[in-house]
C-alpha cells in the first residue's frame, strides 16, 4: 500500500484553503493533513484542528496563540509567526506543501519549503510574479514538483500532457472579465469595494476578487504562465471568456488549440496538482452542455482595464519590476477595500511606483525584498496626493 503523503496547507482558513481541506477530506487513504495555519480567522482553525488532527498549526503571534489554547485543549503543537511557517513548511513530516497565503506573504514561506525539497501545489500566483526566476531555479536545483492550482495554469498544464515543448505557438488565458465587464471606464471611480467584490463566476477571498475585477488577476496569471511554461510575453493571449467554461487553451505550431473545459470550482484544479499524474474520481458537478447553450469570447479593452496592460509592460521590463506592480497593487487593493482610494486610482498608483523604480535584472531574494518594501513606501506616500 502507497504510503500516505503528508499535507502542510499555508491559509488554510482561506478560499484555496477551505477547498484544499474539502479534497483532501475525500481522499482519507492518500493524504493526511499534518499542518495548517491561519491568520486572523482562529475560530476556523479550531474547527479545523478538531476535524483534522494535525501534528501542528502557526498562528501569527503569541496573543492568538494563547486564544487559540482556550478554543482547542488537545496536542496540537502550536507554533508562532513567520518562523512558525518557515518551521512547519520545512519538518520531516511534510511532503507537500498546499502554498495559498494571500499576497506577498506567501513568498518565503514557499521558498523555504522549496529549499527543504518539499513539494508545492502553488496557488499563491504573487511567490511566481515578484520572484519567478529565483523561485523557478530553485524548483529545478531541489528537483520539487511545482504544481499550478490555478485554474488556468492547470488547463494550460493538462493540455500540455504528451506535447513537445517546440511545437507550442502561443498560450491563451481565459478570463471571466470580472463583474465590470460592461461598465463605462467613467463609471469607474464611484465603484464602491462590495460592488467590487461581486464576481460573476467564482467564489474567493477579497484580494483576488478586487484582482478580478481591475483584470490585474489576469496580468498576474500572465506573469506566473511566462515562469511555469517558459513562454515569452508575445507569445502569451488573454481572451474575455465570461461563461469561465474554458479554463485556458494551447495553440501549437500546426494552428490546432487544445482547450481545458469543466465547471468553475477551484477543488478541481486542486485534485488534479495534489493526484497527479494520477487522474481521480471526483464528485464535482458535471458540465451540462445543453444547459449552458453558447460560449463566448472577445478580446480585452486594455485601455478600460490598465491593470493588464501594466502587468504586461512589467514582465516585459523584467528584472524587479513584476514585484514593485505586485507590491503597488497589494497596497492600493488594501487601501480601495479600506475606503481611502477609488477603484480608478489602482491602475494610477501602479504606474507611478513603475515609473519611479530603477529596475535590477536577475534580481537576487535582497532585491526583491527591497523593491517590494520601497514601492510599499513610496505608494503609500503617494496616497495623500490621490484623490478619492
Ligand atoms: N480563491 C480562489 O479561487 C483562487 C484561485 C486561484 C488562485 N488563488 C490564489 O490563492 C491565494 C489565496 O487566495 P484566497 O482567495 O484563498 O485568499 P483568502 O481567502 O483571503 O485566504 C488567505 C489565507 O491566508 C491567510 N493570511 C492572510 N494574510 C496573511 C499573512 N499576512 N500571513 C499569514 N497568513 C495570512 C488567511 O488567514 P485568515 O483567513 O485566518 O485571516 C487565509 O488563510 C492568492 O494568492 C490567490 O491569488 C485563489
Amino acid at each position: 500500500m502507497n504510503r500516505l503523503t503528508n499535507i502542510a496547507i499555508l491559509g488554510s482558513t482561506g478560499s484555496i484553503g477551505r477547498s484544499s481541506l474539502d479534497v483532501i477530506s475525500t481522499f482519507p487513504d492518500r493524504f493526511r493533513v499534518t499542518y495548517l495555519t491561519a491568520h486572523r480567522n482562529l475560530d476556523l482553525l479550531a474547527e479545523q484542528i478538531h476535524r483534522f488532527r494535525p501534528h501542528g498549526v502557526v498562528v501569527p503571534d503569541e496573543s492568538s496563540a494563547r486564544r487559540l489554547r482556550y478554543l482547542v485543549n488537545g496536542t496540537t503543537e502550536l507554533l508562532v509567526g513567520e518562523e512558525g511557517l518557515y518551521e512547519a513548511v520545512t519538518r520531516e513530516d511534510v511532503d507537500t506543501v498546499v502554498s495559498s497565503l494571500v499576497g506577498f506573504a506567501g513568498l518565503l514561506p514557499t521558498l523555504r519549503a522549496i529549499e527543504a525539497g518539499k513539494d508545492i501545489a502553488l496557488a499563491n500566483k504573487e511567490t511566481l510574479v515578484v520572484a519567478g526566476e529565483l523561485v523557478m531555479q530553485k524548483v529545478r536545483e531541489r528537483g520539487v514538483k511545482l504544481m499550478p492550482i490555478d485554474s488556468e495554469h492547470c488547463a494550460i498544464l493538462q493540455c500540455l500532457q504528451g506535447e513537445d515543448a517546440q511545437s507550442v505557438a502561443r498560450l491563451i488565458l481565459t478570463a471571466s472579465g470580472g463583474p465590470f465587464l460592461h461598465v463605462d471606464r467613467e463609471s469607474f471611480a464611484q465603484i464602491t469595494p462590495a460592488q467590487a467584490l461581486q464576481h460573476p463566476t467564482w467564489k474567493m477571498g477579497n484580494k483576488i476578487s478586487i484582482d478580478s475585477a481591475t483584470l490585474m488577476n489576469k496580468g498576474l496569471e500572465v506573469i506566473e504562465a511566462h515562469w511555469l511554461f517558459g513562454l515569452a510575453p508575445d507569445n502569451i493571449d488573454v481572451v474575455i471568456h465570461p461563461q469561465s467554461i474554458i479554463h485556458s487553451m494551447v495553440e501549437f505550431v500546426d494552428g490546432s488549440i487544445k482547450a481545458q473545459l469543466g465547471i468553475p470550482d477551484m477543488k478541481l484544479p486542486i485534485q488534479y496538482a495534489l493526484t497527479y499524474p494520477e487522474r481521480q474520481r471526483s464528485v464535482f458537478q458535471r458540465l451540462d452542455f445543453a444547459a449552458l447553450q453558447c460560449m463566448t469570447f472577445f478580446a480585452p479593452d486594455m485601455e478600460k482595464f490598465r491593470c493588464l496592460a501594466l502587468a504586461f509592460r512589467a514582465l516585459r521590463c523584467g528584472g524587479t519590476a513584476p514585484a514593485v506592480l505586485n507590491a503597488a497593487n497589494e497596497v492600493a487593493v488594501h487601501e480601495f477595500l479600506k475606503g481611502r482610494v477609488a477603484f480608478s486610482a489602482i491602475p494610477d498608483l501602479i504606474e507611478a511606483a513603475l515609473a519611479s523604480h530603477n529596475v535590477v535584472q536577475h534580481p537576487q531574494l535582497s532585491d526583491i525584498l527591497r523593491a517590494d518594501r520601497e514601492t510599499r513606501e513610496f505608494v503609500s506616500k503617494q496616497m495623500n496626493a490621490v484623490p478619492l
